[in-house]
């Protein structure tokens, strides 16, 4: 009787196994075909920011819980040092300049969300072709690849029209100027500009009233003087209204289509956009979706909530890490509950390296660290573009995978799509190569053979990585004029620029052997290296080739699609008032801390 109930139970247990296991492995099945991706980018985090690349002292264990249980990239290469053109690199797997998302001069980000520039919208992005395979897509936080092209609302260059599905982040990007404390991007970045005029300014007053003094002057220099700083009077008023009222203007907060805050609110704006994270997450947790998680950390203005401030070894620049670090555990979290780490993707990385000319008024380090690599964001050093890469995907990659060769933010396009069975591209040149085969093991050496780094729209080095060798070569075309001399940015004037008196040309080229100089210390020279004339040569052949593979574009980043054009200008309340509003009114004062922002997710 036992023995019969018991092998009668058995028969139940093993039917109940047999039907589990079938259904995980079709589970297993589905996953294995069309994965989730959860992709993570910072905003100028520094390589030497993170404990997985060697930090001892800013805690991020969510993040490096990533490279223990999957891969880690050492030399992970942004396609471009600043937001912008990295970006529009990132999503369509493209250089910049293939998009015309660089700049032949200095302003070469958006600024303004009153531009007319944009992605193009004959670019594909990697969201688009996943859509098409039946992915629910999300980008929460930053966009900065421009919104509007003929009127204040058409958003032409709205995330919608890129494959999103949904949308809530900021149009532009954070700055300084969108905190009411945290200094002024424009008066930091023209203080030369400044300190020329008044100079200028002073010395013709001086030499006015000395030709006065010695009646040498024959015009009426009075009523000149008068008309000439009454002008000048006038143009600070505008110019001086124009940066009061940058904040209302620039710092905006959308959902989807719409305006929630103008200027948005630092508070709780973490937890908020965590949450929004979450609740994409729960409610595709049925479908194969697509998570563009785009932290507006760690660019200034910096911010923490209250849980994080004061709480780093690293000053408020450490606060706002670590409460990144928070929120990518809580969407790791979010993802273990759902049931979904298996069939889910990750990947964490920087859009450029650490902007180490950001110090604030009252000295504090307020940019990241790039460990031992040279230079940071707006340079083509490594620590411009050598970001950190991390992925983790259970079952699939092996934990604690360690890839030295090059690879790029590029190559980020081709691996989702193949693994979604997406259709690449055949009609335009993708410079991304899938890092899948690379990452399982299938190939040993990255096929990148050549990188090519721009700044801006110059073409300032070129990096090789000879096949069947561990060997990588750089060699620089140009590099920025660091200053004040010797140190390790462009402090005068904020960022580094790519043309003119700001760089300097070399030709030779200078030519590092990174593998064993990854600080680029000490340029080659035709002793201290045989191989030097064979490598240049070997450079300046693949130089040609790409530069034959270019094709000219319009220029999304000239002049006339940055300025700032009235009719442009987003503005969520009626012409007679100021753009001012916030819809989240309420939702914000919620008391959403780490510990219970999980569970109670604000969108209604
Ligand atoms: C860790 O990061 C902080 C903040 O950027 C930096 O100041 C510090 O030097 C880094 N420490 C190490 C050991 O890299
Ligand atoms: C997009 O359109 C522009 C002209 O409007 C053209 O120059 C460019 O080649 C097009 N890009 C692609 C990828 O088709």
């Amino acid at each position: 009787m036992v023995a019969r109930w018991m092998r009668a139970s058995n028969m139940n247990i093993l039917a109940v196994f047999l039907v589990l296991h079938l259904a995980k492995t079709n589970l297993g099945h589905r996953a294995n075909l069309k994965p989730n991706y959860v992709l993570f980018m910072a905003d100028d985090l520094g390589i030497g920011d993170l404990g997985c690349y060697g930090n001892t002292t800013l805690r991020t264990p969510h993040i490096d819980s990533l490279a223990k249980d999957g891969a880690l990239l050492t030399q992970h290469i942004a396609a471009a040092s600043l937001c912008t053109p990295s970006r529009a690199a990132f999503l369509t797997g493209r250089y910049p300049v293939r998009s015309g998302m660089s700049s032949f001069h200095k302003l070469s980000i958006y600024i303004f969300a009153a531009g007319s520039g944009g992605l193009p919208t004959n670019e594909t992005t990697f969201v688009k072709l996943l859509k098409e395979q039946g992915y629910s897509t999300a980008l929460i936080g930053k966009w900065h690849l421009g919104l509007n092209c003929e009127t204040h609302d058409d958003h032409c260059h709205h995330p919608a029209h890129y494959g999103f599905d949904y949308f809530y982040g900021l149009p532009l990007s954070n700055l300084r100027n969108c905190h009411p404390n945290s200094g002024d991007i424009f008066i930091v970045g023209s203080r030369r500009t400044v300190r020329t005029m008044v100079q200028v300014m002073v010395l013709a007053l001086f030499t006015l009233l000395l030709l006065d003094y010695l009646g040498l002057l024959k015009i009426p220099w009075r009523a000149l003087a008068f008309v000439c700083s009454t002008a000048l009077f006038l143009l600070s008023v505008v110019v001086l209204l124009f940066i009061s009222q940058f904040r209302n203007l620039n710092c905006i907060l959308m959902e989807n289509e719409k305006i929630s805050q103008q200027p948005f609110s630092f508070d709780n704006l973490t937890q908020r956009m965590t949450s929004k994270a979450t609740s994409f997450i729960e409610r595709n947790s049925d479908r194969p979706f697509l998570l563009f998680m785009s932290y507006i950390q760690v660019h200034t203005a910096l911010f923490a909530s209250q849980e994080f401030l004061g709480k780093s070894k690293h000053g408020f620049y450490g606060d706002s890490v670590e409460e990144m670090d928070w929120s990518v555990g809580q969407i790791l979290a979010s993802l273990e509950r759902l049931n979904q780490s298996k069939q889910t993707l990750i990947y964490f990385t920087s859009d450029q390296g650490a902007h180490v000319e950001e110090i604030s008024d009252g000295g504090e380090v307020q940019g990241g660290w790039n460990g031992i690599y040279k230079g940071g964001k707006s340079t083509n050093w490594e620590g411009g573009i050598r970001v950190p890469g991390l992925l983790r995907w259970p079952g699939v990659l092996t934990p604690g995978k360690r890839v030295d060769g090059p690879t790029s933010n590029m190559d980020i396009f081709p691996m989702v799509v193949n693994l979604a069975q997406g259709t690449m591209p055949s009609d335009r040149t993708i410079d991304g190569r899938d890092l899948m085969p690379l990452l399982q093991g299938d190939i040993k050496q990255s096929e990148h053979e050549f990188l090519f780094h721009y700044c801006n729209r110059y073409l300032s080095a070129v990096r090789w990585h000879p096949r069947n060798s561990s060997l990588v070569w750089k060699a620089h075309f140009f590099t920025p004029n660091f200053n004040p001399e010797g140190s390790q940015g462009c402090f005068d004037t904020f960022v580094c620029f790519c043309h003119g008196s700001y760089i300097t040309h070399h030709s030779p080229p200078l030519l590092y052997n990174l593998l064993k100089d990854p600080s680029e210390a000490i340029p080659l020279t035709p002793i201290s290296e045989p191989r030097y004339h064979q490598i240049l040569k070997a450079i300046n052949a693949a130089t040609l080739r790409h530069q034959k593979s270019l094709t000219p574009v319009p220029d999304q980043l000239s002049l006339n699609n940055v300025v700032w054009k009235p009719w442009l200008q987003p503005c969520c309340s009626s012409s007679w008032q100021l753009c001012r509003c916030d819809k989240e009114k309420g939702s914000s004062a919620l008391q959403d801390g780490p510990g219970n922002s999980r569970d109670s997710p604000i969108d209604a």
